[in-house]
């Protein structure tokens, strides 16, 4: 493709998805697709000879788009808030169409020293103290997998001596709450610890961590020659957005010197507003943190951030200086290729740049501000309800509910949630996801789309009240 034609297909595409924005709420949020029939209709094989941008446009419209599941849509209440602000939509363009891969500082020194900055600027903006050094990510998974090899190797003392040089012969453990996202547990794995050394700790009413029970635990692996290697705070559990208290794992994790990790990769937006702070308590004594502002923030897929309060100890872990990456500036410049897995990186400070600058602090800190108060006006129209019930503390943008008509319980009621979650869903006029908390089945409702309002939310209750009052009468019926 030359330079002209990009040019012109290009002005044709960034129309594309500004319309696609503009007039996203026409669209049902998602749509029913028999599994396989889009790879169905999509050739087998490649095209031998070569084909226009606007047959490829065509096919996308009329064979891939009915198989999109619209994240920006303002009725999408599923999962979490993915949120891409056109601003970082022009970043991220701005980095593929430079095409540069950060392997070194040398490689393309405004890589890196834009992601410094920005990762800093983050930094600031989450309130978080000077110490404090971090790098983008490509997810919350990959962050917490580069934070246990960290404590790993802190632990088994390969990076520094523990204990004049001596290796605990005591196998490591982790330990991390019910509540915690699965990536902890796959890191975990993925690091090295088997099953037998990840402990999951209960939670205590409210879906916090167990301090007490943690402590127990230790003490209880200690006793069977084991030793404590890494503990996984949560703020902003995945199903139900529980709050682990900081403060207090931190209290245990020093006790017994262990590294302390927090993911923060939804939550971490809300620490944007200084009146949340009070529940990242002791964030300042943890030992590394993921904050992910792809999430709810506004940056474009991939964009975690992973800070760590002790950076030498990272690049000591992370860190290569194989020959054909050496450089004069060796010595005097980070080289981001030591904070993370992979060696390259592309340019996706840009993306973070534009949103913030964009948008400013303000804008940002104003929009968190919004879904955090329509979550809480939400859970007051569902407390009102006679047979709906808000089942977690509303500390973030998520509600999450069950509707319990009389005389339903235990899997009939857990039948009920997930069928008229899934009919309100294949409506197309907004979507849900339900998931289980300490076994039994809810609904949530993950406010925080760009542009969902007030009204979006008041049609979404009207739905889900409609939808579950229908399927309770023909449950009724049936019985
Ligand atoms: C608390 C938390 N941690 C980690 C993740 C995983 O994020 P990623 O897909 O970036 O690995 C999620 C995703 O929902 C999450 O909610």
């Amino acid at each position: 493709m030359t330079p002209n034609e990009f040019r012109e297909h290009g002005h044709a595409l960034i129309d594309w998805i500004a319309t696609y924005r503009e007039t996203i709420e026409e669209r049902a949020v998602s749509r029913s697709i028999k599994p396989g029939s889009i790879r169905a209709a999509l050739p087998k094989a490649p095209p031998r000879q070569a084909e226009s941008v606007c047959d490829i446009m065509a096919d996308f419209d009329s064979i891939l788009l009915p198989g999109v599941m619209h994240w920006q849509h303002p009725s999408f209440f599923g999962f979490f808030p993915s949120n891409v602000e056109l601003s970082s939509v022009l970043g991220d363009l701005l980095s593929t169409g430079l095409g540069m891969v950060g392997i070194s500082w040398e490689a393309s020194p405004a890589l890196t020293e834009l992601e410094e900055t920005c990762v800093d600027w983050m930094r600031q903006m989450l309130g978080l103290g000077p110490a404090w050094r971090g790098a983008i990510q490509e997810s919350a998974s990959a962050s917490t997998l580069i934070a246990i090899v960290c404590a790993r190797e802190r632990y088994y003392g390969r990076t520094y001596p523990l204990g004049g040089g001596r290796q605990p012969a005591e196998p490591g453990v982790v330990y991390t709450s019910a509540r915690a996202h699965s990536s902890v547990n796959k890191t975990a794995m993925i690091a090295g610890f088997g099953v037998e050394h990840i402990r999951i700790v209960p939670t205590q009413p409210g879906g916090s961590l167990d301090t007490k029970i943690l402590r127990a635990m230790i003490e209880e692996d200690i006793a069977r020659g084991a030793r404590p290697a890494a503990i996984v705070a949560t703020t902003g559990a995945t199903a139900d957005t529980a709050m682990d208290d900081i403060d207090a794992v931190a209290e245990v994790a020093q006790e017994w010197g262990v590294w302390l990790h927090v993911d923060a990769a939804m939550g971490g937006a809300a620490m944007l507003l200084p009146e949340y702070r009070p529940g990242w308590e002791g964030i300042e004594r943890a030992d590394s943190i993921v904050v992910s502002p792809n999430k709810w923030l506004g940056a474009a897929f991939d964009s975690s951030l992973m800070f760590v309060r002790d950076h030498q100890h990272l690049i000591k872990v992370m860190g290569t200086n194989p020959s054909y990456l050496r450089t004069p500036t060796d010595g005097q410049v980070t080289q981001l290729r030591d904070w993370s897995i992979p060696t390259g990186r592309r340019f996706r400070a840009l993306k973070l740049w534009f949103l913030i600058r964009e948008q400013g602090v303000d804008g940002l800190s104003r929009r968190i501000r919004r879904d955090l108060a329509n979550a809480r006006r939400l859970a007051q129209l569902v407390e009102a309800e006679p047979e709906w019930r808000v089942l977690n503390n509303i500390t973030l943008q998520t509600v999450c509910v069950r509707h319990e008509p009389p005389g339903v319980s235990g899997a009939d009621l857990d039948e009920h949630t997930r069928a008229w979650v899934q009919a309100l869903n294949e409506s197309g006029k907004a979507y849900l996801t339900a998931a289980q908390v300490d076994g039994a089945w809810m609904a949530r409702v993950s406010i925080g789309v760009l542009g969902t309002q007030w009204h979006h939310i008041e049609a979404l209750w009207a739905d889900m009240r409609s939808h579950a009052g229908q399927h309770a009468a023909r449950l009724a019926l049936a019985a």
